[in-house]
């Protein structure tokens, strides 16, 4: 599903969508890459795309988890169970993300 130019997620600026009546906070990493991953923080209904982004990880503002942008597992309590990832595509600079949740095992 087509969500926006790939130019309106900034590095460190993540943007907050909405598809297929989820919330989805799409992400850019300091390297550049692009990642889409649950927007609620699973300690609290805080919106993760509010946070900080470092290295590869989402932080929410509210008590520090740290979520991977590859897994969605929290790297740090108080939260310990993860948010939903979902598949990212760029083609002609536009980002497409497929709204299925995925849920990866802490290790992938
Ligand atoms: S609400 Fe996100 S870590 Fe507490």
């Amino acid at each position: 599903m087509r969500v926006c130019p790939a130019a309106e997620v900034q590095v460190d600026t993540p943007k907050r969508i909405e598809i297929a009546g989820q919330a989805i906070a799409v992400v850019r990493d300091s390297a550049g890459d692009v990642y889409a991953i649950g927007d609620s923080c699973t300690h609290g209904e805080i919106s993760l795309s509010e946070g900080f982004v470092e290295d590869c990880t989402l932080e929410c503002w509210a008590h520090g988890s740290r979520f991977s942008l590859k897994t969605g597992w929290p790297q740090n309590l108080p939260a310990y169970e993860p948010v939903p990832v979902y598949a990212v595509e760029i083609t002609d600079d536009e980002i497409f993300i497929d709204p299925t949740p995925i849920y990866k095992d802490k290790d992938d």
